[in-house]
């Protein structure tokens, strides 16, 4: 395995085995991975040849006032997980390599990114939508890979490539979770031994959702029971909890076509999210 922090290096590698007929799956990542983003590294390694893995915590995709300069790091121990998955290369550059400092272009998308996440992260899905349009350009991946856990940008990466037709297919992979349902997350980190044990309101909360959707279609009944079901747990502070189309990220009344139970809830200081698809 390969580690390299320059697109240069990246470009010749991808060149080289795309010239040998070899296909190349894509994982973009912010590092310090854990057995999620290790699951989509492994669907990658099963329908591709090559897999590369981005590990850069994207500075444009962070608020002002958010965690980017706490996000946790560890290249020693993401590099032991890809070794482990049978990654061909990590591409791992520093901000100056994505950024020049007249940067000045950016993918930009309404609709799909105003409500959910991007109500409390006005600016998190411009900088996601970027870093990872700059990355399908410098790997050009044949397929790349993302998890249902950010339900939300799943759709908007989805919708970014449809709408400006990218030639890359996007898989997505199922939410890996803790063995008590915890969804597994390197901002988990921050959780006190207390905070810890509170964060598996949200986990519960979902599978309520879940258990209640099979019979109640009414979106609000099953939303207002969820909050309620968050409310008990008092380091719990809600974001949002909603009912969205699958596709649209639109909120819906009826649960009765395809569609995701999405919520962001404080735990103390740290922001969780977790989700659920319906009807899928
Ligand atoms: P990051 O939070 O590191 O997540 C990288 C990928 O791993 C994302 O597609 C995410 O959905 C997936 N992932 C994280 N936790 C997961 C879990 N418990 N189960 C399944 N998949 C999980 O998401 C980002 O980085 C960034 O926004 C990025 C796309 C890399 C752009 O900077």
């Amino acid at each position: 395995m390969k580690i390299v922090e320059t697109i240069e290096e990246v470009r010749k590698q991808v060149k080289e085995w795309k010239k040998q007929g070899l296909s190349v799956g894509l994982v973009p990542t912010m590092g310090y991975l854990h057995e999620g983003h290790q699951s989509l590294m492994e669907a990658a390694g099963k329908e591709n040849d090559k897999v590369v893995v981005s590990i850069f915590v994207n500075p444009m995709q962070f608020g002002p006032t958010e965690d980017l300069a706490e996000y946790p790091r560890d290249l020693d121990h993401d590099a032991k997980v890809c070794e482990k998955a049978g990654v061909d290369l990590i591409f791992h550059p520093e901000p100056e390599e994505m950024y020049a400092p007249d940067f000045c272009s950016f993918v930009d998308m309404t609709g799909l990114t105003e409500g959910l996440c991007g109500k409390t992260r006005p600016i998190h899905f411009r900088g996601v939508c970027t870093v990872v349009n700059k990355l399908f350009n410098i790997v050009q991946p044949d397929r790349a890979y993302f998890g249902q856990k950010d339900g939300q940008q799943l759709a908007v990466v989805r919708r970014m490539v449809r709408d400006l037709n990218m030639d890359i297919e996007i898989i997505g992979c199922p939410i890996v979770r803790e063995e008590d349902g915890l969804a597994k997350s390197s901002r988990n980190t921050y959780l006190s031994q207390e905070e810890r044990k509170a964060a598996l309101i949200l986990a519960k909360t979902i599978r309520l959702g879940e258990e209640m959707a099979k019979t109640e279609k009414d979106a609000q009944k099953v939303i207002e029971a969820m909050k309620k079901n968050i409310e008990t747990e008092p380091l719990a502070k809600i974001d949002y909890v909603e009912a969205v189309d699958a596709v649209s990220m639109e909120p819906v009344k009826t649960l009765d076509g395809e569609c995701m139970l999405a919520m962001a809830v404080y735990i103390g200081k740290t922001r969780l999210i977790d989700n659920t698809l319906l009807n899928a």
